[in-house]
């Protein structure tokens, strides 16, 4: 399934530089987009460029119809119904979206949000701020040194401390390393507390099966430019749980009417949390890549990342002076592999690893703390220290890994060393 033809979908790999082919391993941050999804986008903009939800003219009526088949669509390959969801920004705004809801659940005896020290800071930093103003109590359970969620301790604070949780908000697949948690045994304590779950799956959908309902979560965010759709991201929500939710805006299309005596008249469902005309172009677009992923298979998409992983951690292990951060078995992690170069360095020649990785071979990477410093610093990293971290997708190929090798190999070789300090035992 994962063959030429579909590497041929992508345009942005036929481009080239200094005569070499682009190998963007990139994709944790955004992936690639294949030409099905552009064409889709690309017809609203030509041919129904209108607005959806007020209007009865004819592009309009084009319009509405596409995108209320594309919320049907999109609903269905996340094993959610279709009023569950909830289109937004990013994944950082559903994550935030249920964050600024907080108070609607909580109470005098059950104010505890639970995360671990391995979360994005968009389901990090809302939590604090809500923390500061005391309208939660904030635990960051730490997880193990290979980045594993450490699911005695958490059922350990649950058993002393349940009744008093009211939210589990945890990541699915991280990425810094494409560790799974046990997502389905973290909602199965949190439900027997009676807490509510929130699940970044922004890293979890594009590489593997997500059926929201068959997970029992509360909460689920997403983000579609991680799963080659357009920039944007959706919150999936518990049908009984969406009128609790806080509009992030409110505006035109979320109210049915008013006046001038200030009462307002809210739409019931998603319509009330999506306020102004929305990207309609990136709803269509999501679709075409949820139908897209849906033909390759998440699971052959799986199968190809373990493959191109186990590769990467064998070639990579053949270089001195590289660590790996996160577990050395493709069967525990796949799809990312976070390395740094020992005795922590932080350039080639002046200028970023990424950057010289790229200028040269026009390998792309991305390097830093990927959004989690709170791991980072948890673990008594120094500040400079900056890992590498290769993100693989289904357009990927063996060449590609090789390419990295060897761009890694020179970047070691060439890097100035910082003065010796020990990474933590690294
Ligand atoms: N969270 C995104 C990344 O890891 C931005 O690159």
């Amino acid at each position: 399934m994962i063959n030429e033809n579909l590497m041929n979908s992508f345009p942005a790999l036929k481009r080239s530089r200094a005569g070499k082919r682009p190998v963007y391993l990139d994709n944790a941050c955004m992936t690639l987009r294949p030409i099905q999804v552009i064409r889709a986008m690309e017809e609203y903009y030509t041919q129904f460029p209108a607005c959806a939800s007020r209007s009865t003219h004819w592009f309009a009526g084009e319009v509405n119809e596409r995108v209320e088949e594309s919320y049907k669509q999109i609903a269905k390959f996340t094993g959610a119904k279709e009023n569950e969801l909830v289109f937004l920004k990013n994944a950082t705004e559903a994550l935030n979206l249920v964050a600024n809801s907080i108070q609607k659940f909580t109470s005098e005896t059950r104010k505890i949000v639970v995360i671990t020290d391995k979360e994005h800071s968009s389901n990090t930093i809302p939590w604090y701020k809500l923390e500061a103003k005391g309208i939660i109590k904030l635990v960051i359970l730490e997880t193990k040194r290979d980045g594993t969620f450490d699911f005695e301790k958490f059922v350990d604070f649950m058993k002393n401390y349940g009744d008093k949780v009211i939210l589990v908000s945890t990541v699915w697949v991280s990425n810094l390393d494409s560790v799974k948690f046990p997502i389905e045994e973290i909602i199965e304590i949190a439900k027997k507390y009676g807490a509510l779950t929130m699940i970044d799956a922004a890293q979890a959908l594009p590489h593997i099966p997500v059926n929201f309902e068959n997970l029992g979560a509360d909460f689920m965010a997403f983000s579609t430019h991680k799963m080659v759709g357009p920039a944007g991201g959706f919150l999936i929500v518990k049908e009984e749980l969406m009128e609790q939710l806080e509009q992030l805006s409110t505006g035109g299309g979320t109210v049915e009417d008013f006046n001038t005596k200030r009462n307002i008249q809210f739409f019931k469902g998603r319509a009330r949390l999506e306020a102004g005309l929305q990207d309609y172009a990136a709803i269509i677009g999501s679709a075409a890549a949820a139908n897209f992923l849906k033909e390759v298979g998440l699971k052959n998409i799986e199968e190809h990342e373990k493959e191109l992983t186990a590769y990467a951690l064998e070639l990579l292990g053949k270089i001195e002076d590289i660590g790996i951060l996160g577990p050395k078995d493709p069967e525990k992690a796949s799809g990312i592999v976070t390395f740094y170069i020992k005795k922590p360095a932080v350039s080639v020649e002046e200028r970023d690893v990424g950057e010289a990785m790229s200028d040269k071979y026009n390998v792309m990477v991305r390097t830093g703390r990927f959004c989690v410093y709170n791991w980072f610093n948890a673990k008594g990293f120094p500040t400079f220290f900056t890992p590498i971290r290769a993100s693989f997708y289904l357009y990927n190929t063996k060449e590609d890994v090789e390419v990295l090798a060897e761009a890694v190999k020179e970047a070691v070789d060439k890097v100035k060393w910082m003065p010796t300090v020990d990474v933590n035992g690294w």
